[in-house]
């Protein structure tokens, strides 16, 4: 290396690929001091943390109401249990996507139908889903359902046309936004742009707890009574009597108090997800397939994921020059053991092309301008 350069690499040296310690620097005595009040209060299920949370969150995002559960795959369990989805009905789903979204399905008792993605947004495409609707209503053995359109990488998916999809045939939509919170479409924050939003708190998501945490999002204040009721046993108000089956899924007020912290930097941190990935698109254009804007969406940015023909060589390259890459997601549900049984005929092509060549590079507000450019200097050097 340059000996002039020696400097300017100890200033860039060492690359997160997310970075939680830089993060709780700089929030570290309010968290303290929110976990105070909780020892203090000693309410540690259901303590005041959780209201306060829940209505942050609806009024952060325009939703008429947010239930806090367990971790994401609850929120999107209790939306189920909630909807009465069940044996016997179709539930269309990426395959590109994380296992949660198929469990929660088969944990209803309902059929995964994988649906293919686009090849620019990564998100579901609207064409393969009224294609694949269309045969299940043909096919007349399984009740079309349910839509559960995955926000991949924080980009909202194509709400527009989904919804009319849904429309047409009398398919609920429940977002799957474990990976979006922060996104928007048409003016709209994830949470409030379908009737129904699972969210994840997972301490790597741009919004995260120090553990597990969720959180459904709803545009209608009946459904998420039903939701409380579900998580707690599927008790009434007073948790006395269950009036339906539930199961245990809250958050517990720790948890609740780590994100209402991080809840008062989330839009400043959001804004400087938004410049490290413009700066990014800036450095890359032309030379790589950089992630697509939708005119009506803005990411989340909990992820920056790019699409390379030379994937695995090039990841070597980045990792010799002490960058992470992550590959999110190296296989499809539909191609692992447990969902295999639905792999749909024909396969997924897109879907499947994507797992060859995505990579995710190194996404976090903590990051400098100058690591960004010299992560795309060595990622172009490299191609
Ligand atoms: C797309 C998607 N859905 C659902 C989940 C589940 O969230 P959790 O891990 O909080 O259960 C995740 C978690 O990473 C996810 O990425």
């Amino acid at each position: 290396m340059d000996v002039s350069r020696i400097g300017e690499m100890k200033s860039i040296m060492p690359i997160s690929f997310i970075d939680l310690k830089a993060q709780q620097a700089r929030i570290r005595p309010q968290i303290e001091a929110r976990f105070s009040t909780v020892l203090d209060h000693g309410q540690y299920i259901n303590g005041p943390e959780i209201t306060e949370l829940e209505q942050a969150l609806a009024h952060m995002t325009g939703a008429e109401d947010v239930v806090l559960c367990g971790n994401g795959t609850e929120a999107l369990e209790f939306a189920m249990m909630g909807e009465g989805i069940g044996p016997g009905d179709a539930v269309f789903i990426p395959a590109f996507t994380y296992a949660a979204t198929a469990s929660a399905v088969l944990m209803a008792g309902a059929t995964p139908v994988f649906v293919d993605v686009d090849a620019q947004t990564f998100n579901m495409d609207p064409v393969d889903l009224a294609a694949k609707v269309q045969a299940i209503v043909v096919e007349g053995r399984l009740q079309a359902a349910m839509v559960i359109p995955v926000d991949l990488f924080g980009l909202p998916a194509n709400y527009p046309a989904i919804n009319e999809i849904a429309a047409q045939h009398d398919l609920k939509i429940l977002a799957d936004g474990a990976q979006s919170f922060g996104g928007t479409q048409d003016g709209k924050w994830v949470g409030n742009i379908a009737p129904m939003t699972a969210v994840s708190f997972f301490p790597a998501k741009a919004l995260g707890c120090y553990g597990d945490g969720g959180a459904i999002f709803s545009q209608s204040k009946e459904k998420a009574e039903i939701w409380r009721s579900i998580r707690w046993h599927g008790t009434d108000a007073t948790h006395k009597e269950s009036i339906r089956v539930g199961t245990n899924g809250r958050m517990d007020s720790m948890q609740a108090a780590v994100v209402l912290v991080k809840l008062t930097i989330f839009e400043d941190e959001l804004k400087r997800r938004r410049k490290i990935a413009a700066l990014y698109d800036d450095c890359l254009r032309g030379a790589i397939h950089i992630p697509e804007r939708c005119g009506r969406s803005d990411s989340g940015w909990g992820l920056y994921s790019i699409v390379l023909e030379d994937r695995d060589r090039i990841r070597n390259v980045l990792a010799d020059a002490n960058i992470p890459s992550t590959i999110y997601y190296q296989q499809l549900l539909s191609q692992m053991a447990a969902f295999e049984a639905f792999a749909p005929q024909g396969g997924l092509p897109v879907s499947e092309g994507l797992c060859r060549r995505i990579l995710s590079l190194p996404m976090h507000p903590y990051l400098t301008d100058s690591q960004v450019h010299y992560i795309c200097e060595k990622l172009i050097a490299a191609l």
